[in-house]
């Protein structure tokens, strides 16, 4: 099977561990196990059950415990419509795997993870791209939607919060996806991995929407916690059945471990989110602080999400200007280039205040340089 290279996951892979400001991460700034346990009021170092679990597989599409928590972040879900994956990078190829093949279309609203276009190409599927414009502030234009779909659309697929542009769906635009989706009766995947993380107002995820609304998620953002690898896929359960079906050759269970710490998390979720939000909330005022006093950078604010897709003045392409950064100040933004589109670069907001600060503050003085 062929597939493109990962554009943003390649420049991760080449530049993380080499920066020393990093902006360019998406995760709300990730959680030891330490912070965690005691966020859950657990007091011994070791906890009693955790260290009698007994390494088997454990229940095979995740434990009960923390399916009944993942549905009960949803409005109208129950642990049947929850199939644990590993992280939401697994949730996501699991159902294009499952819904899609040669021969049958998709539409992706862009710019988005990559998996969202990449995949569906690399199964065979035609994948019609639908731009998103920072004009319309980075809201899809429902009737290009419409005048995309067609008999063979299988799906139609986002990501909401937006991954870079921080633009968020409400209510009113996933009911109109839904009824063009309706219209030949595609599914709608809706990668709803930075839900948690609103600056104002929460939307309703799409499986609370529509009947053939799918939701893909995990741990890793607003519960700061990328290092269990743990996420779901929330939809009708003959859904789940057909994905379990590939899951029981790419994953039979996830790490029984992993499930236990994010069931702790789930159950902590006030206070997990809590800091989640106010490091979230407290860094953008820091960004559009820096934007308005900032003359080569613009942006529209996100409402969602921890990145912001921003316009830098400067004569350079993205990738050039992002390398040029890194080496003349050590702060790592993401090409966007890397996600496609040319003319912006994404910030991610969503570190530890004192990084953002430094790291924009020397972003100003390297622009004060550029021509
Ligand atoms: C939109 C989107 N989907 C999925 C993922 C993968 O996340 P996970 O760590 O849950 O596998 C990312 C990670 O950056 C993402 O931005």
């Amino acid at each position: 099977m062929n597939i493109e290279p990962f554009g943003v996951e390649q420049w991760m892979n080449a530049w993380e561990t080499k920066c020393d400001l990093n902006l360019a991460e998406t995760c709300v700034a990730s959680l030891t196990l330490a912070e965690l346990m005691q966020m859950a009021g657990t007091t011994q170092q070791m906890p009693s059950d955790l260290a009698a679990m007994k390494m088997t597989y454990g229940e095979i599409r995740g434990s009960s415990r923390l399916r009944g928590l993942v549905a009960g972040m949803f409005a109208d879900q129950t642990a049947e419509n929850v199939l644990i994956t590993h992280g939401t990078i697994g949730a996501n190829h699991m159902v294009y795997q499952t819904l899609v093949g040669t021969g049958d279309h998709v539409v992706a609203i862009t710019p988005t993870y990559q998996q969202h276009t990449a995949i569906p190409r690399s199964l065979g599927a035609e994948v019609t791209e639908v731009a998103l414009s920072e004009d319309q502030d980075w809201l899809p234009d429902w009737d290009a939607v419409a005048a995309a779909v067609r008999p063979a659309t299988k799906v139609i697929a986002l990501t909401n919060p937006n991954n870079p542009t921080g633009a968020l769906i409400d209510r009113e635009g996933l009911q109109r996806v839904a009824e063009i989706a309706a219209s030949v009766g595609a599914w709608v995947l809706c990668d709803e991995v930075y839900r948690g993380t609103e600056q104002a107002v929460a939307v309703p995820s799409i499986v609370d929407v529509y009947d053939k609304g799918i939701s893909t998620g995990s741990t890793s953002k607003a519960f700061s916690l990328a290092g269990l690898r743990l996420g779901w896929i929330i939809g009708p359960e003959p859904l789940l059945d057909a994905c379990e079906i590939h899951r029981d050759y790419t994953t039979i269970s996830v790490g029984i471990v992993d499930d236990y710490f994010a069931a702790m998390a789930l159950e902590a979720k006030d206070v997990v989110l809590q800091r989640s939000r106010e490091i979230t909330r407290g860094n953008l005022d820091v960004l559009k602080k820096w934007i308005a006093t900032e003359p080569k950078a613009s942006f529209v604010a996100p409402k969602a999400g921890t990145t912001a897709f921003v316009s830098l003045d400067v004569p350079m392409s993205s990738y050039d200007l992002c390398v040029a950064l890194l080496r003349d100040t050590g702060v790592m933004f993401t090409p966007g280039s890397a996600l496609g589109v040319e003319g912006y670069v994404r910030v991610g907001f969503a570190c530890h205040p004192d990084v953002l600060k430094e790291g924009l503050s020397k972003v100003s003085d390297w622009l004060a340089k550029q021509g």
